[in-house]
């Protein structure tokens, strides 16, 4: 399980002396395959993995390129595990993992707003995480409907969600934040263009 940060691996691994018949599992951010089996060599059998901080408490899920049983087999035993062939699928889906901290400002901005308007600090707290823990789980609940038809369904026409909705469609909000994944996808990809 290669673990160490990225900024370190190259010297790490070029003293590390591999054989052919390992099984390597590399969490190490922005490295890819083929660079891990360059100065793994000649390691045949490697798969990467980016599991999250909540799989501490068997919460989240695992992606794992190319798909390995044993890998599969370890990271399911603490979550959920999904499996792609292609590397680019494995780096577009790490930049979702880029959001975690703006999700917890854009919860923290509600909270805030809350509590200047007179709710207590621990309703606010609670309220704001049994809606977002129900919200979370409306994908599972409803596997038919995609996440724009689920934007859709809680945006009654003239209420007060299309209104939010609408305002922070008008500042921009949803560009900006596309255009951040786009940073991190070129940033993970080394894509520098
Ligand atoms: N944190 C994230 O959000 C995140 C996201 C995606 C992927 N990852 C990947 O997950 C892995 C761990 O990240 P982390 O955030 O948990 O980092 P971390 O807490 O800094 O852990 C790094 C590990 O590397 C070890 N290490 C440091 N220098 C070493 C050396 N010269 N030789 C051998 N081992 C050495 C450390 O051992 P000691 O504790 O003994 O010093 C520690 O176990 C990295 O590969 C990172 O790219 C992290």
């Amino acid at each position: 399980m290669l673990a160490v940060r990225p900024q370190i691996a190259h010297d790490v691994l070029s003293a590390l002396r591999f054989r052919r018949d390992h099984r390597l599992i590399s969490l190490i951010a922005t490295l890819s395959l083929k660079d891990i089996e360059s100065l793994t060599a000649p390691a045949g059998h490697v798969t990467k993995a980016l599991p999250m901080p909540m799989i501490a408490h068997r919460l989240g899920a695992t992606i794992i390129c190319p798909p390995d049983q044993g890998a599969g087999a370890l990271f399911g035993r603490l979550g959920k595990v999904i499996e792609v062939a292609d590397a680019g699928e494995f780096d577009a889906l790490s930049v979702a993992t880029a959001t975690y901290a703006s999700y917890f400002k854009y919860l923290e901005t509600i909270h805030s707003w809350l509590t200047r308007h007179g709710v207590g600090e621990g309703i606010a707290r609670d309220y704001i995480a049994s809606l977002f823990k129900a919200l979370g789980a409306a994908p599972e609940t409803s596997p038919d409907a995609d996440f724009r038809h689920l934007a859709q369904d809680y945006a009654t026409r003239g209420g007060i969600n299309e209104q939010v909705l609408r305002e922070l469609t008008a500042h921009n909000m949803f560009e900006a934040f596309a255009e951040s994944l786009d940073g991190i996808h070129r940033r993970i990809t080394g894509d520098t263009k």
